[in-house]
């Protein structure tokens, strides 16, 4: 999603947003663009591309001035052109913004606005805020009661930096991440630590409806009523640092790398935490769970545990479907939410409607200072330190093994688990890729992907076929054995691959059952399975393990292992696959 940042300082502006943009080009965007103050006048430049690319091209590290803003776009309103691209000036010429978010009543905003004779150049809703506070500045001649008028009559959600052309800076906070960094002399405001980490671990995690301005250095936070807040400086963790690819030639193979360690770190030292959170479980009457994309998988994985292993029913709900079926929410119940960032809109939302119902939110999420950690009355942190690569790799697993650690603490000793086998397991893996990277090769050039798994194994193919796609962008669709003769099978002939999750458990021969099915269609099979068979054209060995509940970790890796080389093998850019962005702050 978009990321914005702000400096005001003692150095030149342009270099120091140009650095921190790259470092939180994770985040997904697809344009970028500086501005900056010098002798009381703005200077802009922006352009479509990476942030390297574009700076290469039209130096935006070389603009002027010891103030200045950042932005990296993610297309939402308008197409990806320059002038769609921010920041974005107001008519005047004396203000500039970046802005992270969508402002819901911006069409209606602009027509007041054309009215009043302004003219806007860009199809974003972002040049409407900017326009809107030029015409509130020129009515009240001050920072602060532009600011209160212009969010009075903003709707949606959004975090902007504003920059006005005597140099002072002003960002505002509502339902989007905003941080401020505090170094020796200077301060930065972002979307993303990451904006800033390289100057200062010292940072001030703005509340939802706060805003700063920044004057002379001189930093005030305030509410949307204008009255001064109190503000802690919190220590950054030193944890981003780790946030370097290192010897790895990509993020994503770095974190997948890691994970015979996180799985090992996720959950650690908080057996409190667990236990607090299994006792309110027990006595919760309904309980509901809900995530999107990978994390959402997680909770699928969850569903069929809970109820196997400790008898506990608990219902799933995709989070960007819960404003349609709120409905199902019984007052007073249990929401646990699964989110690697903790900023994903769609989540903040589920909780939000859930809240609204007073029910409890348990929260697992790896950002711990993220918003939902703020909305949650219970937080298991997965600890897995930052995960940069777009699509999600250390982080589900981590999630697996603390909903294993729920288990277990509700099961008491019924569910031996042994966290150093799946550790274990995933280091087999990781030193044996010469064979994942060989069928990476034939997989290339196809078109279609079927991923198959039953009972636990199918949340596991859904998230194979998740995997595949954002990586490879080959159609992958995840499919419940069974289902297959329902529909499914009349799309097996000899040009699809179809991926067998099939361990040696209690769903191996159903599972057989369905690879024969497809094997006699034609369809090539690869097979990740601990058990050789000849109906493979290509086998994944995966470890035999003493308890079945290694087996969704250990079969995933292969797969995530999988769908990167094929995106080597395609050229794709595996770390940032095109039109996705890590967290996914906009509904
Ligand atoms: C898949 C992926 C996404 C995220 C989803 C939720 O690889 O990365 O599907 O899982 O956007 O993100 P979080 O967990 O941050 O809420």
């Amino acid at each position: 999603m978009c990321s914005i940042i702000g400096y005001s300082g003692s150095d030149i502006a342009a270099p120091i947003i140009v650095k921190g943009l790259k470092r939180m080009e994770y985040r997904g965007y697809d344009s970028v663009g500086v501005a900056t103050e010098s002798d009381n006048k703005i200077e802009l430049k922006k352009g479509v591309g990476k942030v390297q690319q574009v700076n290469s091209t039209i130096q935006l590290d070389a603009l002027c001035g010891k103030v200045g803003i950042g932005h990296t776009r993610w297309a939402t309103h308008g197409n990806v052109t320059d002038v769609n691209a921010h920041p974005h000036l107001s008519n005047s010429g004396k203000i500039a913004i970046v802005h992270n978010g969508i402002i819901e009543n911006f069409e209606e905003l602009k027509k007041q606005l054309e009215d009043d004779g302004y003219i806007f150049k860009s199809e974003t809703d972002s040049e409407v805020i900017v326009n809107l506070l030029q015409r509130n500045y020129e009515i009240t001649t001050n920072v602060k009661d532009t600011i209160i008028k212009t969010i009075s009559e903003l709707k949606g959600r959004y975090s902007f930096v504003v920059m006005f052309e005597d140099g002072t800076l002003a960002a505002v906070r509502y339902r989007e991440p905003l941080i401020i960094g505090i170094g020796k002399n200077n301060h930065f405001l972002s979307s993303d630590v990451l904006g800033f980490i390289e100057y200062t671990d010292d940072a001030i995690y703005i509340d939802n409806e706060n805003f700063v301005i920044i004057d002379k250095n001189q930093i005030q936070i305030l509410d949307f009523n204008g009255d001064t807040v109190k503000y802690e400086i919190t220590k950054v963790s030193k944890e981003f640092a780790d946030a370097y690819k290192g010897d790895y030639a990509h993020y994503t193979l770095k974190e997948i790398s890691e994970q015979p360690d996180t799985v090992l770190r996720a959950g650690e030292n908080i057996k409190n935490a667990i236990k607090t959170v299994a006792d309110h479980i027990k006595s919760s009457n309904n309980i509901y769970i809900t995530g999107s994309g990978t994390s959402y998988n997680a909770a699928l994985i969850a569903k069929q545990l809970f109820l196997k292993y400790a008898k506990i029913k608990i219902e799933t709900i995709i989070s960007s479907e819960l404003q349609f079926s709120s409905y199902v929410i019984e007052p007073n119940s249990t929401l646990i939410t699964i989110s690697q960032s903790g900023e994903s809109a769609d989540v903040l939302d589920a909780v939000h409607i859930a809240k609204q119902k007073n029910c409890k939110i348990i929260s697992i999420v790896n950002s711990l200072t993220s918003s939902l950690t703020r909305e949650s009355n219970m937080i298991i942190g997965m600890n897995c330190g930052p995960e940069i690569g777009v699509a999600a790799t250390k982080s589900f697993t981590s999630q697996i093994i603390i909903l294993y650690k729920i288990l277990d603490e509700l099961t008491k000793d019924d569910f031996n688990i042994d966290f150093n086998e799946i550790s274990h397991s995933i280091s087999i893996s990781l030193d044996n890729p010469e064979k994942i990277k060989q069928i990476a090769k034939k997989l290339k050039d196809t078109s279609d992907i079927y991923v198959l798994g039953r009972g636990i194994h199918y949340p596991i193919a859904m998230e194979a076929s998740l995997k595949l796609k954002e990586l490879t962008y080959i159609h992958a669709e995840g499919i419940p054995g069974g289902e297959l003769k329902h529909g499914p099978l009349a799309l097996m002939d000899s040009n699809v691959f179809a991926i067998i999750i099939n361990p040696d458990d209690s769903t191996y021969s159903d599972t057989m059952t369905s690879a024969r099915e497809i094997k006699s269609r034609g369809a090539k099979i690869i097979g990740i399975s601990d058990k050789r068979s000849d109906l493979y054209d290509y086998w994944i060995e995966i470890p035999k393990a003493t308890n079945e509940l290694t087996y969704p970790i250990s079969e995933t890796i292969p797969i995530q292992i999988l769908s990167y080389y094929v995106a080597l093998e395609k050229k794709t850019d595996p770390d940032y696959p095109r039109n996705l962005a890590k967290s996914v702050t906009v509904k």
